[in-house]
């Protein structure tokens, strides 16, 4: 088992760049199977999400060539309108774009139900709600969702979300980019991703306004042609090195970032006392590592990421005071509360309500990161924490974060891969 060791007390100093954004990437990447000729896409993490997905787009016949580490032309001109394997598709949630993408290309989709985090129950109903509105059939048998356009080819609707859903709110965007006639999305999500997936659209041809607001008006097109696109950073990764700062002390100038995507983070931060300089297209962090208590409450954008939740627990452990997170999306994403209390943490847990209470200092232990964004909680923790702290599962970690360990170490952590003979066999084997 692959694990992450890392020696808690060394404070973070230089500058850290920021990768493309993997919630964005893992949408825009299906979305190129509506593309009729190249695209070029940019700034593409280099993630084992990622890693999945063009999987998934060569095994249906996509000619997908690496330019350089974090740039792919794709060409799905002659992919062939067929079952999504379930190897790749069960391991990542993303892999439901594939139904919208596919009905957008074909009015026809084999899908097996998505993967990725387990945070509760995770149902695509609005998902289907939309497609079914747009005139599909779906039906769920033998492991994969079927959707069928009534036609061959969706049609335009009016799609009310009974609640915000990031994944919803671009499944139709794709089904509908290509739809005859009109589809308005009514509560819609406003993350930055949907403004990203919708730019990246109309760069290749697509009639999309209001995306970023939550009405969006999808007006279909005949055909999308090839371009070039550059996914924009990522919101989360840039609040994941902020919050290390915060734990472990220092001062980082966090590159390649939008500040104005961090600023329901930066407030929060501010609040316990980390100081935050916005500049054009970075943020500097500093904090002489005593931090004050403050509240918390995840909610769809513009309010605190619930992908920055675990995160920011994981700071406020050592904050003077008691804080209260109130998880305000999923049903069950405190999974890693049990890890921090190993390193000493004071949290106690009622439903969505988790009260922290501030500990002088966490001390390191051997924990799990039971998934991806409890897995950074954990890196955050070990890095503030007193002596040596083990994560292991960290496949989870990668799943969302490039190069999170080669980052550190450039900015001072002492933090290293170890690799377990059994791990070594294996790759050799390969
Ligand atoms: C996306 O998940 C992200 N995943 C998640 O990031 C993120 O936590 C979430 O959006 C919220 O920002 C990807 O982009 C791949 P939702 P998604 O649909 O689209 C309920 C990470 O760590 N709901 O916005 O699946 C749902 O149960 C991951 O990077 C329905 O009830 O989330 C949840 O309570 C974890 N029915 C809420 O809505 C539906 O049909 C929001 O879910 C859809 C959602």
């Amino acid at each position: 088992m692959t694990k992450y060791v890392i020696q808690g007390g060394k404070s973070l100093h230089g500058q850290v760049e920021i990768s493309g954004a993997k919630n964005a990437a893992v949408a825009i990447l299906p979305a190129a199977l509506l593309v009729d000729g190249t695209c070029r896409i940019e700034n593409i993490p280099q993630i084992s999400d990622v890693t999945l997905i063009l999987k998934i787009l060569q095994d249906l016949g996509a000619d997908v060539r690496t330019v350089n580490r974090n740039t792919v032309d794709i060409d799905c001109s002659h992919i062939r309108n067929a079952p999504v394997s379930y190897e790749f598709a069960r391991k990542i949630r993303a892999s439901y774009y594939l139904i919208g993408a596919l009905l957008g290309r074909f009015g026809f989709a084999e899908v097996p139900p998505p993967g990725g985090c387990n945070l509760g129950g995770r149902p695509i109903d609005q998902h289907i709600k939309g497609f079914v509105a747009m005139g599909a059939d779906v039906d769920v048998s033998g492991g994969f969702i079927h959707a069928t356009a009534a036609n061959g080819r969706m049609q335009g609707a009016q799609v009310y979300l009974d609640m915000v859903s990031v994944g919803a709110t671009m499944n139709i965007m794709l089904a509908a980019a290509l739809a005859e006639g009109l589809t308005i999305i009514e509560n819609a999500a406003k993350e930055p991703h949907i403004v990203d997936l919708a730019n990246f659209l109309n760069s290749m041809g697509a009639d999309i306004m209001g995306a970023g607001t939550d009405i969006i008006k999808i007006r279909g097109v005949q055909r999308l042609g090839g371009g070039t696109y550059s996914i924009i950073p990522d919101q989360i990764e840039a609040g994941t090195y902020m919050a290390c700062v915060a734990s472990a002390g220092g001062e980082v100038v966090i590159q390649n970032v939008i500040p104005k995507h961090l600023d329901c983070i930066t407030a929060k931060l501010l609040e316990m006392g980390v100081e935050v300089e916005e500049q054009d297209d970075a943020v500097l962090v500093r904090s002489h590592g005593s931090l004050q208590r403050t509240n918390v409450k995840t909610q769809p954008y513009p309010g605190f990421p619930t992908d920055m939740q675990p995160q920011i627990a994981a700071a406020l452990c050592v904050a003077e005071g008691t804080s209260v997170i109130t998880e305000g999306v999923w049903d069950n994403r405190y999974k890693y509360v049990d890890e921090l209390r190993r390193m000493g943490a004071q949290i106690q847990v009622d439903g969505k309500v988790a009260v922290i209470e501030g500990v002088e200092h966490l001390t390191g232990a051997p924990v799990s990161a039971c998934d991806l964004r409890a897995g950074a909680a954990l890196i955050i923790a070990g890095l503030g924490a007193e002596g040596c702290t083990e994560i292991d599962s960290v496949q989870h970690i990668e799943r969302g974060y490039e190069d999170i360990v080669r980052k550190l170490s450039a900015l001072g952590a002492d933090i290293r891969v170890v690799i377990t003979p059994d791990d070594l066999r294996q790759s050799q084997a390969v």
